[in-house]
């Protein structure tokens, strides 16, 4: 766990530079995770509803795909306990391992989930899903089935994709697939409805990043001096969402003054969007094959079963 000088530092690090951001890692505090499970249902975010649809379409039939014989789930991120159930309920899995950095939520989740499913041997391991890791040596002899869902991977530049996809053929060992949603490239009238939705919660989950920060650091950012913003950037192919600063304004975070000119952003999150060829070619560079890929009818969606080349 970082130390509340070292949060202080990070945070100063991304105000103190030309272009002023802050990591999307700080939208999720209690608060912040339950306004996201508010845009997972909202209308405009068609995003889950879609992924979870194409789970139901396409998880019976994995069932004629993989080797089912040991499996082996390793969910990086353990934040979906609604598409894990999914996956338990549809494959014989007889391991579950869900990585992630944040213990407490996933040592709950856990535990939820092994009363459910007493017959899974669950294994929650707390590190850093972006770096790869060791699983423990009772299930070395399994069919390893690596799991990441919700287009987490848009979070990543195009370069650390690559490397976090490197981490995880690593993590999973040789022989290993790769279950991963990915979010496609569509019109922006789409994309922009989907993060400025029309009863302002995605708004509220920008916004309380601020909110977040002033709880946690002791930073005194005004939330009225602040707008929520999201564009869609064609020639990056993400979604960029910012804070606009309303009017010139100082922010303090420790010692520091921050001044904020009106009209000046802060950027808080980058959410890139894949053709799925793109998609294709970047798991290539990574070590993997696409062995199968299903979208939903209007391809807002995609989700791909990767194979280890390794
Ligand atoms: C959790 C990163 C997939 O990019 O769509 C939703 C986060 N931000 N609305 C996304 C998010 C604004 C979400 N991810």
């Amino acid at each position: 766990m970082p130390s509340l000088s070292e949060k202080k530092e990070e945070v100063l690090k991304g105000l103190l530079t030309q272009e002023k951001s802050l990591l999307p890692k700080y939208f999720y505090d209690e608060r912040g995770s339950k306004l996201f499970d508010q845009i997972t249902n909202l209308p405009e975010y068609y995003l889950t509803r879609t992924e979870i649809q194409l789970y139901q379409e396409l998880l019976p039939s994995l069932v004629g795909t993989i080797d089912l014989n040991k499996l082996c789930v390793v969910e990086f991120g353990a934040g979906s306990v609604r598409k894990i159930r999914l996956i338990l309920e549809h494959l014989p899995v007889e391991a579950y391992v869900p990585i992630d950095i944040s213990s407490d939520h996933l040592n709950i989740a856990a535990a939820e989930l092994s009363r459910e499913y007493p017959q899974v041997d669950i294994f929650a391991l707390s590190a850093d899903y972006t770096k790869p890791s060791e699983l423990p040596e009772r299930f070395d002899e399994f069919g390893k089935l690596g799991f990441f869902p919700g287009s987490s991977i848009g979070n990543f530049e195009k370069k650390e994709a690559e490397s976090f996809l490197i981490g995880t053929n690593k993590t999973l060992g040789t022989g290993c697939r790769f279950l991963i949603g990915v979010d496609a490239k569509k019109d922006r009238e789409i994309l922009e409805a989907a993060y400025n939705d029309s009863s302002g919660i995605t708004a509220a989950f920008n916004l309380n990043m601020l909110r977040h920060l002033n709880a946690t650091i002791g930073s005194d950012f005004d939330l009225s001096g602040f707008q929520h913003e999201a564009h869609y950037n064609v020639e990056l192919g993400c979604v960029q969402m910012h804070l606009r600063s309303v009017r010139d304004q100082i922010v303090n975070v420790g010692d520091q003054e921050i001044a904020f000119a009106k009209q000046e952003l802060i950027h808080t999150e980058n959410s890139f969007k894949y053709a799925p060829e793109e998609f294709a070619q970047l798991a290539n560079n990574a070590g993997y094959e696409v062995e199968n890929l299903w979208q939903d009818e209007k391809k807002l969606f995609s989700i791909f079963l990767l194979r280890s080349l390794n």
